[in-house]
């Protein structure tokens, strides 16, 4: 499973890029607000400029003559640009025109497995089911990603899922065992996985008795 940085914090992917576990980027209108606005195509750029890898950008044109011009001329921003479209009967016929012309779509905020089966067939390069939105009402949102995998194996449909909208590191083991192709994560979720008060104890332990090793080694040799 490949992981994505769901973030348009140029800051945060800088710091994740280094640690070079990060292989895409996921971005949205509420993201892109949350760090203060600014020029979308310069944002979306300067992050291609940081992480080789697939950056989705989100359209929002809402009749589907505009969403694919729209989404033509996001894709043309870079060639590691993939294009955000939300599913409904506007997404879908964009994406299935979109699809035919090589376009790649990233089909979001999807919350039903028969969403992400429609999105399959439009030929959507990914599928983004929203398993936190699912869960903040109620719903376990892993189900989602566990029986829209189910589906594309049963039928051997190339699309990958991207488990989307994950608030915690137990939602990327979840997603990884339910054989999800990529899972897209805030920085503090990447760092949720990283960080284990164990492994600083162990480290802070093997630092001091090494400290007295060597003071040991040091005193043996005085002698
Ligand atoms: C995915 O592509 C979306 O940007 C994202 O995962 C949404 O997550 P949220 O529910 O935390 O807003």
């Amino acid at each position: 499973m490949r992981l994505f940085l769901d973030t348009a914090s140029v800051d945060e992917i800088r710091a994740a890029a280094k640690l070079g576990v990060i292989s895409g980027v996921t971005t949205n209108p509420s993201l892109w607000a949350k760090e203060g606005g600014g020029d979308y195509r310069d944002i979306v750029l300067e992050i291609c400029g940081i992480v080789d890898g697939p950056i989705s950008a989100e359209c929002l044109s809402r009749d589907v003559e505009g969403l694919v011009e729209e989404a033509r001329r996001i894709s043309s921003w870079h060639p590691n640009v993939v294009v955000k479209i939300p599913i409904d009967e506007v997404g879908l016929e964009a994406t299935s025109r979109l699809s035919k012309e090589g376009v790649k779509v990233n089909m979001t905020l999807v919350f039903s497995a028969n969403q992400a089966l429609l999105a399959a067939h439009a030929g959507a390069t990914y599928i983004s089911p929203f398993v936190g939105r699912l869960d903040d009402v109620g719903h376990r949102g892993m189900a989602v990603v566990e029986e829209t995998m189910q589906i594309l194996e049963c039928y051997h449909l190339p699309n990958q899922v991207i488990a989307a909208s994950l608030r915690h590191p137990l939602h990327v083991i979840e997603a990884a065992m339910a054989g999800a192709h990529i899972a897209t994560m805030p920085y503090s979720v990447l760092m949720g996985m990283l960080r284990h008060p164990l492994t600083d104890v162990g480290i802070e332990r093997f630092l001091a008795d090494a400290e007295k090793a060597a003071k040991a080694a040091r005193a043996r040799g005085k002698r």
